[in-house]
Parts: structure tokens; C-alpha cells; sequence
């Protein structure tokens, strides 16, 4: 454990926000994430992981811990030859996991090639992309609560996964703290997704019909890079809202207006429709304001194009939301936390 007083959080946010901490402490084990909370007074602890889903818009006067624990186990193969249980520590970094499945030839992670964060975090708001979501790969997790420090482990079921969504943003909203995950993983009869319209355009574009994991994961990683800023160049929390989800009734009355509304339906009667067409829509795609800025290649990005203050992007995020809403009549809300 090693602690760093009164410094700066710039390079532990993807938006590249400065702010100030009080003190920042790195835990590197279980057993430092439990002295920590055994020392201080729980609500004086800020937990950060890979910090690419939150906007800092004030100094966080608290202890911030820095959620640093690496390594891989694997744990056993109790479900046949085929299918493989890895521990994985929560700080490692999410798409370095993913390389590193990808090399030893697990499958299941592929389609979230190049999702920012940590494997930590990545349960809280269960990430998803191109077809697949966290928890379809999803064993157990190991947690910490920070009442007591006990560590608990949470199954499948316990987490309560939905869209962007887990236990851990709801009902256990800040209790725990994830030390790591425990992934169910295919070893031979990869279960390849590539229904995704991006992925198979892709695949189909350098003519590969039959494509193996890393096959997979170059595509999502070539149309990611197409369209989402690297957040080592330019600062984002990739995607700020969440695409809301409206009553078929709703969407039927936009679609007079609004023919080519791209739309996914969900179950009978609902329909989610894409923020970044919206956004788009609503004109801001590519708008700056300052240094606070909506990405050219998808509106559903906002960036931080150099010194922008959090305060300046969450009033660029009050602005669209307000101009969608007078546009579409839709409230968008934030994926992203905001302090
Ligand atoms: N669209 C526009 N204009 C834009 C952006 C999108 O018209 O500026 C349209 C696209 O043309 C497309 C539709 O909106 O018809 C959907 O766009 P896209 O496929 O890019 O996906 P998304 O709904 O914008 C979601 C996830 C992403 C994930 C992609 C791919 C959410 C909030 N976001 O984005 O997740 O990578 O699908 O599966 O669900 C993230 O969470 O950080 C993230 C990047």
C-alpha cells in the first residue's frame, strides 16, 4: 500500500479531469482494501477503479482508494472440457483481460474488445457491447464490504444484471467494493457472435466466413477505433448516456416524424432507441464549447479536448439533455457517474 497526500486526480479519470483528492491510496491486495476501511470512517472513502465511468466536477475532499490489485487464476474446470471457470483480479485493466484470453485462446470476452475500465468495475453497470453483456460470461464476483471489510462472493444471480445495470448501482449502491471476478470461459466450441451489424459487415468486408475470437476481437476493435476517441488522446468516458427506452405507443407518434429512427425493440411492448441519434439529431454531433466537446463519429461520446472542468461538461450534458427533451419529448439520462 502506498499513499500519495493531496494530489491531483487528472490521470485517474479517462476524462482527464483535475481535480484534488485529499490523499490517494493504492491498494494492491484484499487484505489492504480491509485495513483501509478497518482505519477510516467509511464515508470518507472514495473508491476508484479504472476511473472511465465517472465526471469529477469538484475536488473530492476524502480518501480515494485506487483499486490496484492485478493477477489471473484459473480456477477449475468443473463444467466438462469445454468451458473454463479465471479469476481475475479487480484491478486489472479490461481490455488487457480480454488480450489476455484472447491469446490464451478463451473465448466469450471478444465482442467487449477495447472497453475502458477495469475488470472490477465492469459489473457495477454490467458493460456490454456489439451483442454481448458482462454478464453472459459471468461466474461470481468477490466483494468487500465496506461496512465491515468482509469479503463476500456475489453469484450471477445475486448481482441482478440488467441493461447497464447491477446490484451494485441499486439496491447495494456503494456497499461493496469488487476485488475480482470469476468469468465462465469456452475453450474449444466458441459460441462467435457476430450478428452485430458492424461486426459481420466487418468480417465480411476482408472476407472471413469463419471467423476464430481474435478474428472477432480485431473487428471490434477496428470499428471502435473508427468511431470512439482513445481516451489516452482526447478525454471521454465513451458512452455518456444511456439509450433510453420508450413505450411502443411513444415510439409509433415519432416515427410519423422521424421515418429512419434507427430502433431495437425489447420484449412486446417497449422499444430502446439510440441517445447518439437523438443527440445527433438534436444538432450538437461534432459541437464544441470550449474544451468541452461532442465527439464528430458518435454523438453519444462527449470529450474533454483538453482543459475542460467537469462543471463544464455536466452543463454541456444539462444542455443536451434539455434540448433533446424539447426536441423528442425523451429524457436521456447518464451512464456515466457524476461527483
Ligand atoms: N447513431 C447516430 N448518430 C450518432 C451515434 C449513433 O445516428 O452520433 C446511430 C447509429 O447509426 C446506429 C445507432 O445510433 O444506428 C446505434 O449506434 P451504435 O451502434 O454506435 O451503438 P450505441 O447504441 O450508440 C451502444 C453502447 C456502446 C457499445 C455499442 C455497440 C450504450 C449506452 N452504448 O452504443 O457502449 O459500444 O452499443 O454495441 O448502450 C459504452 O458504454 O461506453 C459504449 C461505447
Amino acid at each position: 500500500m502506498s499513499d500519495q497526500k493531496k494530489a491531483s486526480l487528472k490521470k485517474y479519470n479517462t476524462f482527464g479531469i483535475d481535480v484534488q483528492a485529499r490523499e490517494i491510496l493504492s491498494a494492491t491486495s484484499v487484505e489492504d482494501v480491509q485495513r483501509i476501511i478497518k482505519e477510516k470512517d467509511p464515508s470518507e472513502l472514495f473508491i476508484i477503479g479504472g476511473g472511465s465511468n465517472m465526471l469529477l466536477t469538484q475536488d473530492i475532499d476524502k480518501y480515494v482508494v485506487h483499486i490496484n490489485i492485478k493477477g489471473y487464476t484459473v480456477v477449475d474446470m468443473p463444467f466438462g472440457e469445454n468451458e473454463l471457470l479465471l479469476n481475475v483480479a479487480g484491478g486489472e485493466n479490461w481490455h488487457d483481460f480480454v488480450c489476455y484470453c484472447i491469446d490464451h485462446g478463451y473465448g466469450g470476452v471478444e465482442n467487449l474488445s477495447l472497453i475502458p475500465g477495469n475488470v472490477g468495475t465492469a459489473p457495477i453497470q454490467n458493460i456490454g457491447a456489439y451483442g454481448v453483456e458482462l454478464k453472459d460470461v459471468f461466474y461470481q464476483c468477490g466483494a468487500v464490504s465496506r461496512k465491515d471489510g468482509t469479503l463476500r462472493t456475489f453469484s450471477l444471480e445475486d448481482c441482478k444484471f440488467g441493461y447497464r445495470d447491477s446490484v451494485f448501482k441499486t439496491e447495494l449502491k456503494d456497499q461493496y467494493i469488487i476485488t475480482s471476478v470469476t468469468f465462465k470461459l469456452t475453450l474449444k466450441d466458441h459460441k462467435i457472435k457476430t450478428e452485430y451489424g458492424a461486426i459481420s459487415d466487418t468480417l465480411a468486408e476482408q472476407e472471413i466466413t469463419n471467423p476464430t475470437i481474435k478474428e472477432v476481437s480485431d473487428a471490434v476493435i477496428k470499428i471502435r477505433q473508427e468511431k470512439l476517441p482513445d481516451p489516452k488522446k482526447i478525454g471521454n468516458s465513451g458512452s455518456f448516456f444511456k439509450n433510453p427506452v420508450i413505450s411502443q405507443t411513444v415510439f409509433s407518434e415519432l416515427r410519423k416524424n422521424y421515418p429512419d429512427i434507427p430502433y431495437y425493440p425489447i420484449g412486446s411492448d417497449q422499444i430502446k432507441v439510440p441517445a447518439g441519434w437523438l443527440i445527433e439529431q438534436a444538432g450538437f454531433k461534432g459541437k464544441r464549447f470550449g474544451d468541452a466537446g461532442v465527439h464528430d463519429k458518435q454523438a453519444l461520446v462527449l470529450v474533454n479536448h483538453g482543459n475542460a472542468t467537469g462543471s463544464e461538461i455536466w452543463a454541456l450534458a444539462v444542455r443536451i439533455q434539455d434540448e433533446v427533451k424539447e426536441k423528442f419529448g425523451i429524457i436521456i439520462s447518464p451512464e456515466v457517474n457524476v461527483f
